[in-house]
């Protein structure tokens, strides 16, 4: 990051930059031409004045000025400078004290005087406050200018070279400043900063310092909770700490609105609120599960809290205490065993600023390392992950930041070396890694070597996904009897072949999947002879060769589609198939769902989903325990979603208001592109049982519309009459545990499930499913939804090019059990209840 500092000390901990001088920057003159040039400029001028003697003279007379309609702005400077010849005195952190009092108004005075000195920003100079004192002794400051709307155009002029070009009369010592006690200051540090978070400590108003102690953990929290903050709150937290500690401190609720902007909390390694001592800022909700904790790298931290929406929210709890600096600080090592784990300082925390370890893995001669990094989290502002200039992890000479979902790296002897860098701005949660000795001559005993040096369960080769992340699993496979051998030489599960996506990667999946011209297709996608079509016998599995046959007005069956005039059409799944089956078209009439415009490609495989891949994906948040149902976008206003999320025993989990819901989400803790809407009303079907689960489906209207984005549309819904096969294969998504009894995910998850022949489904679940229930899954186990994705979507997708809901997640017996498939709820049965409701 750029970095304007000027460093006069003797530590050489900031870098010197050198600003070009004014003479610098003028570039050579020409003497051709300037004639011409003056004649040029002296019209202009002229013309100029002429306008502005209008605008101000006359039209100041007539009424508004351009200058008077714009609003004014405050720019703000925040840093610290060292004060070389003042011995550290204890009282000087405590604010109310004489010593700061003096001292602080001493200081304020020089960085005034200093200021004035430069003409221009002594004409917006408004005031400096000196916030605090630490060990140094160093002086936190903030310096406040005005600038009136008519010289708005004034404001790019401030910026940190100017601010530190006027603080350096005062480094130079040159001080003709009349100040009742000379300073002598060495080092200064100024950033411009957000004017909401310059405080005054000596205005008391939700100004706090706390002190942390080793050993002791103490709490503070946002004003109002857990009630919920008010608009226009402004606090401050300045936390201390004996010599020789770092801080720590726990968000385990840190609930305030999505709009950064607006809200947010802001951490600073330092007493001023000085971006090149950011550690983070912070807005939303963050689950239980992903808690935001923060360390400082010296003995004091910065909390500001700012809210500017009208939007109520809890606001926050927070724990801190103390630790010695050197358990901070002390990284790295050697490590010898022949396996192990090794995370960033203070993991799963985010790791504190300005810390460098080392860690060197040696193993037996003859061995090589192989090291799996579990989690990687090092994501800054403004920093390109190809070169990763701050923080940073490195390895064989690559340094890798940002954020990575798999990353496997392999020694080439039996040392590695693993460095870690984080500069003194902005942290984040670091890494956490496993490491192991291995054979060369045998990589993975009883396993599969992936090319990238990881090793997998034997079965995971060949079954279709990436279980490597390189693919190299997945590649000269032999295909089994179960799947199907793409083109390239990849096999993939059979199933997955016309199935719209392009599992192969070269397509070959998707190629020869229409029958031949003198055959009928199934709606299962089975191929019959033509003429099995319309000769009153039902040869294909789901009656679609029968049903189109009369397809005249007035005969209606369970399989017709209802047209708005009442027309009948007798043709299999009818809706949004870009045919208009009703002379009133009211079968192509709300087409505008089920489509996702992100193109996405499979092939990547894992089981994590791809941004935008389910853009009808709701996850709904419970008050604070984060993520525990999904549900679905059906309209702008309206989410669909299982009744037994809402009507427990806790009539808490009825109250509108308890519930969020976010739209357009991937990870749990990512807010990029995500809607947040509260819920206004709660409709669970009234006929819902909750000992059967039976009419398990429930609406959730939004306070607020969605707006449908790439990553955010509805999903169609089926009409009553619309077919699902036993056979299809359709989709499952959501957050929820990824094995039974397990947490739920961060990532939303995706799994292939085939709908089951409801005899069979009557038989497993031994009779316990009603006519509005339905199986999806494979009765061998494996792939299932589980707890967390309840009220999640289930859904197919249609020749036509849409995808459908089929189902609701509702219940099971344990999770991806042998012959214990998935109940859903049923929708072509809650359809028309649905539209009762809804008008959808
Ligand atoms: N009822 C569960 C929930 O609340 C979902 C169960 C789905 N189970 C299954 N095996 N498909 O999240």
């Amino acid at each position: 990051m750029h970095s304007a500092r000027y460093d006069y000390g003797q530590n050489g901990k900031h870098e010197r930059i050198n600003f070009l001088s004014n003479n610098e920057k003028v570039p050579p003159k020409q003497k051709k031409g300037i004639v011409v040039g003056v004649i040029v400029a002296l019209l202009v001028l002229a013309a100029v004045a002429g306008v502005l003697i209008w605008l101000f003279v006359f039209k100041a007379n007539s009424g508004t000025t351009l200058s008077s309609r714009r609003s004014p702005r405050t720019i703000v400077f925040s840093g610290h400078m060292k004060l070389a010849d003042v011995p550290f005195d204890q009282k000087l952190e405590d604010i109310s004290s004489k010593e700061f009092t003096d001292l602080a108004s001493n200081l304020e005075d020089v960085i005034g005087e200093c200021i004035k000195k430069d003409s221009f920003l002594a004409k917006y100079y408004n005031t400096s406050v000196v916030t605090a004192f630490s060990h140094g002794v160093i002086g936190f400051y903030w310096s406040k200018f005005d600038v009136p709307g008519s010289d708005l155009e004034m404001v790019p002029e401030f910026s940190e070279e100017r601010m530190l070009d006027a603080l350096e009369t005062a480094v130079q010592g040159s001080r003709s400043i009349m100040s009742p006690r000379s300073l002598k200051i060495s080092e200064v540090t100024a950033a411009l900063t957000d004017p909401r978070m310059a405080r005054n400590p000596r205005s008391v108003e939700c100004f706090y310092v706390l002190e942390a102690e080793e050993g002791k953990i103490k709490t503070f929290a946002s004003p109002g909770y857990p009630t919920g903050y008010t608009s226009k709150s402004r606090c401050q937290w300045q936390i201390r700490a004996s010599e020789k500690n770092s801080i720590l401190v726990d968000f385990p609720i840190f609930y305030i609105e999505d709009y950064c902007p607006d809200d947010f909390v802001y951490i600073y390694d330092s007493l001023s609120s000085d971006e090149y001592q950011a550690i983070t800022q912070k807005c939303g909700q963050r689950p239980p599960s992903n808690p935001l904790a923060v360390a400082s790298s010296g003995n004091f931290m910065l909390i500001n809290f700012i809210i500017d929406s009208d939007v109520q929210r809890p606001g926050f709890e927070a724990q801190y205490t103390a630790i010695p600096l050197s358990n901070v600080t002390t990284c790295g090592g050697i490590l010898m065993e022949t396996e192990g784990v090794f995370t960033s300082p203070l993991y799963p925390r985010f790791y504190p600023p300005a810390v460098d370890c080392k860690w060197t893995i040696k193993v037996a001669p003859g061995s090589k390392v192989r090291v799996k990094f579990t989690m990687f989290r090092m994501k800054e502002p403004r920093v390109d992950i190809h070169v990763c200039h701050k923080d940073y992890v490195e390895v064989m000479g690559t340094k890798y930041c940002g954020e990575m979902t798999s990353l496997a790296l392999t020694s080439n002897n039996n040392v590695l070396e693993v460095n870690f860098h984080s500069d003194k701005s902005y942290t984040d949660k670091g890494f956490s890694a496993e490491y192991s000795a291995y054979d060369p001559a045998d990589p993975c005993p009883g396993k599969f070597a992936c090319a990238s040096g990881i090793c997998i369960a034997k079965e995971r080769k060949c079954d279709g996904w990436n279980d490597c992340g390189d693919m190299s699993d997945e590649i000269k496979c032999k295909c089994d009897k179960e799947q199907f051998p793409c083109d390239n030489g990849l096999c993939k599960p059979r199933m997955w072949v016309c199935d719209h996506v392009n599992d192969c990667g070269d397509g070959s999946d998707e190629k020869r999947c229409s029958c031949e011209e003198n055959e009928w297709r199934c709606g299962n996608g089975v191929c019959l002879p033509q003429d099995v079509v319309c000769d009153n016998k039902q040869d294909c599995i789901d009656g679609s060769d029968e049903a189109s046959c009369k397809s005249s007005p007035g005969i209606c069956s369970e399989f017709s589609f209802i047209c708005n005039n009442n027309e009948c059409v007798n043709k299999v799944n009818a809706e949004c198939d870009r045919v208009n089956d009703c002379s009133d078209n009211s079968d192509e009439a709300g087409c505008d769902c089920g489509t996702r415009p992100y193109k996405l490609n499979r092939i990547v495989g894992g089981q994590n989903a791809e941004l935008g891949e389910w853009p009808w994906q709701v996850s709904l948040h419970f008050m604070t325990n984060g993520h525990v149902c999904g549900a679905s976008i059906i309209s702008d206003k309206w989410l669909l979603s299982a009744s037994h999320c809402f009507v427990t025993n806790d009539p808490a989990n009825h109250v509108a208001s308890n519930w969020q819901t976010y739209s357009g989400m991937q990870a749990q803790y990512k807010q990029d592109g995500v809607q947040h809407r509260a819920v206004k009303t709660i409709i669970s079907h009234p006929n819902y049982d909750h000992m059967t689960f039976d009419y398990d489906i429930a609406l959730l209207e939004l306070s607020d519309p969605l707006q449908f984005t790439n990553t955010i549309q509805p999903i169609c819904l089926p009409s009553a009459s619309h077919v699902f096969p036993a056979g299809t294969s359709c989709w499952v998504t959501g957050w929820g545990a990824q094995r039974e009894g397990g947490q739920v995910s961060m990532m939303l998850q995706k799994a292939s499930v085939k709908i089951i022949n409801d005899t069979v489904c009557d038989m497993v679940t031994e009779g316990q499913v009603t006519s509005r229930m339905l199986c999806s899954g494979f009765l061998a186990g494996g792939v299932d939804a589980c707890q967390g994705d309840s009220g999640g979507p289930l859904v197919c997708f249609e020749e036509s090019g849409k995808w459908f809901q089929v189902g609701i997640v509702s219940w099971g017996e344990g999770c991806a059990r042998r012959n214990k498939p998935g109940v859903y709820t049923r929708i072509t049965k809650l359809r028309d209840w649905v539209q009762k409701e809804t008008g959808i």
